[in-house]
């Protein structure tokens, strides 16, 4: 299998819609959501794409300062490609884009929880998420 992998390569946010599908992401994602799915690809700062010729078939994409924490969104790999080192890969260029300080961290799907344990990623029960309209009070 041939694939090239692309650093801040634009995608569309139909490419994007549809490799969530391809990849069962879509079930956790708002992606009938349009203004949602627009403003999420028009606004990462950080997009490795995998590509089949001009099939998009993987994608880590992210939000960052690039010097002290990167938040990986989403990290989705096309069904007939996973297990095959794209995610894998996708992560290792992500991280050579980030400066020597710099954290990944990501919220994992229940599906692939014990994934990043088996890559290299330690798991923090300090984690917190706010959740939207969730008031903040004491
Ligand atoms: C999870 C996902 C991104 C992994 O990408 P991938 O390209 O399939 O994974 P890789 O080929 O890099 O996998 C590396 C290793 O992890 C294992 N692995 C892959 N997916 C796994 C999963 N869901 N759970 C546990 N282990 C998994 C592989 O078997 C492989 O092990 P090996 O090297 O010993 O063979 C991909 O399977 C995917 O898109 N899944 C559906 C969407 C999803 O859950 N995304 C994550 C959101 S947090």
């Amino acid at each position: 299998m041939d694939i090239s992998f692309k650093v801040n390569h634009p995608i569309t946010t139909d490419q994007f819609i549809g490799l969530l599908e391809s990849s069962t992401l879509g079930e956790r994602r708002p992606i009938h959501d349009r203004e949602c799915m627009e403003g999420v690809v028009s606004n990462s700062n950080l997009l490795i794409s995998a590509w089949d010729e001009d099939l998009l078939v993987g994608i880590a994409r992210s939000v960052t300062d690039f010097h002290y924490a990167c938040y990986l969104s989403d990290l989705a790999v096309h069904k007939g490609y996973q297990r095959s080192g794209i995610g894998k890969r996708l992560q290792s260029l992500t991280q050579e884009q980030l400066g020597p300080l710099c954290k990944l961290i990501l919220i994992a799907a229940p599906a692939a929880n014990s994934y990043y344990g088996q890559i290299g990623y330690t798991h923090n029960d300090r984690c917190w998420v706010l959740d939207p309209g969730a008031t903040i009070g004491n």
